[in-house]
């Protein structure tokens, strides 16, 4: 089954959104299979947006990230990855459709409330990046 990393941001755990946020993709059935409420290093975030480096708010990116307590979660279900995109809105919270996290919750494009995997590739890189394979749990078969 497909599995993707998604992350409450610093402003998301500070806001109180994480109930609101893990609510909402259990109601969309998807399955919880690891999380943790963690402090970023800054090695961590360079590594996590490595592809940024170039990019003139590669510094304020990490900073921010850095900045406060994330809520890291591995998510399991059919087509994840894209759904929970969908599910997260546009980067930009300006663009992000209302019914939609960023375009319910988000203000600013640095301070977007979360992040999500854009690949299957990606989605393996943070997983094991934030995660070991020992801290993921399977359900059982049941719903
Ligand atoms: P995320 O999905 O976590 O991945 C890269 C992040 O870069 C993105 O969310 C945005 O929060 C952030 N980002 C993109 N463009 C800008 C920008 N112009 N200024 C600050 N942050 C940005």
């Amino acid at each position: 089954m497909e599995k993707t990393f998604l992350m409450v941001k610093p402003d998301g755990v500070q806001r109180n959104l994480v109930g609101e946020i893990v609510n909402h993709f259990e109601r969309k059935g998807f399955k919880l299979v690891g999380a943790k409420l963690m402090q970023i290093s800054e090695e961590l975030a360079s590594e996590h947006y490595g592809e940024h480096k170039e990019r003139p708010f590669f510094g304020e990116l990490v900073d921010f990230i850095t900045s406060g307590p994330v809520f890291a979660m591995v998510w399991e279900g059919e087509n994840v990855i894209k759904i929970a995109r969908e599910m997260m809105g546009k980067t930009n919270p300006l663009e992000a459709a209302p019914g939609t996290i960023r375009g319910d919750f988000g203000v600013t494009v640095g301070k977007n409330v979360i992040h999500g995997s854009d690949s299957p590739a990606s989605a393996e890189r943070e997983i094991n990046l934030f995660f070991d394979q020992k801290e993921l749990v399977a359900y059982s078969k049941q719903d």
